[in-house]
């Protein structure tokens, strides 16, 4: 047998399992495992197309840039086609790299930058006179998917430049979901029993492929540029000069660039950068190393697949060995309850670690996690602690394999599956440790801000019993909290009269807060900060809320809309195999004319109820998808509350703890109202964007940015030509530097607050710039 009919099943092996990976992470956006792995395949399959070159073809995956295209959007042809980077681990390869430039270009000096290797997704910008025209993704590299409409929500990229950019440029770089909203975002989704989301990369993405792109702006996506297209204006001579003319447009550019002159300086600049980026608000993988002059860039050119002017070093993902001790159940605030590892302490990304959430039995069980295993640990978007990897190797067969306990481990209830939810619960609403969780949620910062009543002060009121509910805390006694014993008999720690009075105070200023600040702390399933902001736009007080016909409405269209899916005569109906059954039961009999006349009054019904909606105030799309064969339309509608949401309000003021809460909340005469239009729409900072650099000094960051919000304001992440104010702390960033070369007026943060806090100070006086221009992004 011939030697390469010898490595054929390997290479066709290689080739499903590299397309079935390149599935996962581009379509799917989804991947089962790391780079460094996929790379690992990648340059195993070069390896044997380059010994057989009759097992190369042009089809192969080693020749595609990415993934295939995607069908849901357009597809858009990039002017200039968009490369990718060859990569390397070694820092060896590097020195190879110069070397093979140096000898196409003999005798020349060649400068290099080192900049970060974003791990978001690449995009391409048109603009064209200024005007940000169209965006779209790589794909194929060839042409993406157009997702201008998603774009166009994220705030650091600018509809519009300034006066006298180039007339048509296509400007590449990276969206981005922030290491902390991550963070944030999977916090939520543990708690509502939703899955994980894998990193940051994956939920850019995603966020990017919705087709609504209102769920996109709730993301929090940013942006960085870093390269171009098709370019038809002057070009500086240097890609350092490039990323200067970028920021001067207002698109940001990376944290930090490099400029080297050997080999050496690039590798000493790439270790700096290993050190330094966990601290960007973004992920990094690598560093990219560029030719810093753009005409040494022309005479070098590419290959097929990737310039020769450029590399990708990426760093060894930073894991940690360690066992896992034993696998815990934490009791979240609605209930749900979370199996956390408990591990031998280990040193991770610049971190202790000794606990790691595995969200739930299923992923447990996918990634065959047993009590007693050696792991290996990193952080999810370096920040969150995860089990990757179960070093299966090393079992001794003494291991346990995990099952979440039947019972609530705080009170001894039930744990309880609900359907299309891959959390167990505790559904006992008075579960001790369900309310230490509520009454921390109660007074955290973002809902009503009631000082130091977190971790283990509230476990001793909720032990003590001196709260037994969050709305207990309004009838708290000074005396009897000043002398709570927050330790042991043996070893009292008092907590005090100062400490006390101020708490005491927190809770009275907690009446005056405003509603969204309220259905946050009730901690409503589904509801956290941006929806609890978006049903206090929709309602005036708590109480409108409870009885509110808004949501009734919106469940009724629900409804309807199932209903109109079902019965139209093009359905499939539902997946579900007994859902399926009765679906077919229901129709059994009805003729397709039937159908077609039933179909066509329920969309009747739905527009009249979406038309009913709008004038309560809400916005709705609705989206026509005719049929061909001439039956009725199938009417897809989308809203800025979604339907779980609704829901789980509903259910929430309907349970026994709801109707307790809104009866007491009356006894003690409470009805929180929404914020007055004047103090948001017409705030001081209305339609403004105002970001801060350096460290406060007066308050603390988030309370000015409270404050912001509070006069109508927005906060934007990066000084831009959107940007209207920059407020400056101590050790201000380049944020000052991008202030200044825009022209962007700024405050220190005494001069901002003494203007902001006083009393309908006249615009004049205050030196308050006229508003963005009209068709500048806010
Ligand atoms: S330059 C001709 N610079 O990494 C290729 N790419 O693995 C120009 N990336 O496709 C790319 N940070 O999506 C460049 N500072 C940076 C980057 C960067 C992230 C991405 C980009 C590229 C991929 C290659």
């Amino acid at each position: 047998m011939a030697d390469s009919e010898k490595a054929k099943p390997r290479a066709l092996e290689l080739i499903r399992e590299i397309e079935r990976h390149n599935r996962l992470y581009y379509e799917k956006a989804a991947p089962e495992i790391t780079d460094q792995d996929f790379d690992a395949l990648l340059r195993e399959l070069r390896e044997i197309e380059e010994k057989h070159p009759d097992l190369a073809s042009p089809e192969s995956p080693t020749q595609k840039v990415g993934g295939t295209v995607l069908v849901a959007f357009e597809q858009v042809r990039h002017l200039v086609p968009m490369q990718s980077l060859d990569n390397t681990y070694s820092e060896g390869d590097l020195g190879d790299f110069v070397r093979r430039m140096q000898k196409l270009l003999p005798g020349e000096a060649i400068p290099l930058t080192v900049e970060p290797k974003v791990d978001g997704v690449a995009i391409s910008l048109l603009y064209e006179n200024g005007r940000l025209v169209r965006a779209a993704t790589r794909g194929d590299g060839t042409a993406g998917d157009d997702v201008t409409e998603n774009i166009r929500t994220i705030r650091s990229i600018p509809r519009q430049l300034p006066a006298g950019v180039p007339t048509r440029m296509e400007i590449r770089g990276e969206v981005y979901l922030p290491k902390k909203l991550f963070t944030r975002i999977n916090e939520e989704r543990d708690e509502q029993g939703l899955p994980a989301f894998a990193n940051p990369r994956n939920t850019a993405a995603g966020s990017l492929k919705q087709l609504d792109s209102r769920l996109v702006a709730k993301r929090g996506l940013e942006a960085l540029f870093y390269g171009f297209g098709a370019f038809e204006g002057q070009l500086p001579p240097t890609q350092s000069e490039f990323i200067e003319l970028l920021r001067s447009f207002g698109l940001p550019g990376p944290d930090k660039l490099w400029q080297a002159q050997t080999a050496e300086e690039a590798l000493a600049a790439i270790r700096e950068l290993g050190t330094i980026r966990h601290d960007f608000p973004y992920e990094t993988d690598g560093a990219v190393l560029k030719v810093d002059v753009l005409a040494q860039r022309d005479q070098l050119g590419s290959t097929a697949k990737a310039p020769r002017w450029a590399i990708a070093y990426k760093y060894e993902p930073e894991r940690a060995r360690t066992r896992l001790r034993d696998i815990t159940i934490q009791v979240g605030r609605t209930g749900v309850l979370t199996p956390v590892a408990e591990l031998e302490p280990v040193f991770v990304s610049g971190s202790r670690v000794s606990r790691a959430t595995l969200h739930n039995e299923e992923e447990v069980h996918r990634k065959d996690i047993r009590i007693g295993d050696y792991v290996l640990i990193e952080k999810a978007g370096e920040v969150i602690p995860a089990v990757v990897a179960v070093l299966t190797g090393e079992r001794s067969g003494a291991e346990e394999k995990f099952f979440m306990p039947r019972n609530c481990p705080s009170c001894g209830s039930p744990a309880v599956k609900r359907k299309d939810e891959v959390a167990w619960r505790c559904e006992n609403i008075i579960c001790p440790a369900q309310k230490t969780r509520r009454l921390e949620f109660f007074t955290q910062r973002a809902a009503l801000d009631i000082e130091s009543l977190g971790g283990a002060v509230a476990d001793k009121l909720i032990e003590t019993q001196l709260v037994q509910d969050p709305l207990d805390l309004f009838a708290l006694d000074e005396k009897r909290l000043s002398t709570l014993n927050l330790g042991s008999p043996d070893e009292p720690r008092i907590f005090g009269a100062k400490h006390a009075a101020k708490v005491v105070k927190a809770i009275q200023k907690a009446r005056d807060l405003p509603l969204h600040k309220w259905i946050l702390a009730l901690a409503i399933p589904h509801v956290g900060a941006t929806t609890a902001r978006q049903l206090a736009a929709l309602h005036e007080d708590l109480e409108g809320l409870a009885k509110s016909a808004l949501i009734a409405g919106f469940l009724q269209l629900q409804e309807l809309l199932v209903e109109a899916n079902n019965i139209n005569p093009d359905a499939t109906g539902p997946k579900d195999p007994a859902e399926r059954e009765q679906w077919l039961r229901t129709l059994a009999g009805i003729s397709r004319e039937e159908r077609i006349k039933i179909h066509a009054q329920l969309n009747e019904k739905i527009e009249a109820s979406v038309e009913k909606l709008r004038k309560a105030g809400a916005k709705m799309k609705v989206k026509t998808e005719k049929k061909a064969n001439g039956n009725p339309p199938l009417l897809a509608v989308t809203s800025e509350l979604e339907g779980e949401v609704c829901k789980s309000v509903v259910d929430f003021f309907q349970s026994e703890y709801g109707r307790r809460t809104l009866e007491r909340l009356q006894s003690l005469n409470f009805n929180p109202r929404r914020e007055s239009s004047s103090e948001t729409s017409g705030g001081l900072l209305s339609g403004m964007t105002v970001v801060l650099t350096g460290s406060l000094a007066k308050i603390t960051r988030r309370d000015m940015e409270n404050l912001i919000r509070s006069l109508g304001g927005n906060i934007g992440g990066a000084v831009s030509k959107n940007t209207t104010y920059l407020v400056v702390g101590a050790a201000p960033g380049s944020k000052l530097e991008d202030a200044q070369r825009l022209g962007t007026k700024f405050f220190s943060e005494e001069e901002f607050l003494a203007i902001m806090q006083a009393p309908t100070p006249p615009p004049e006086a205050i030196q308050i710039p006229v508003k963005p221009q009209q068709g500048e992004l806010l």
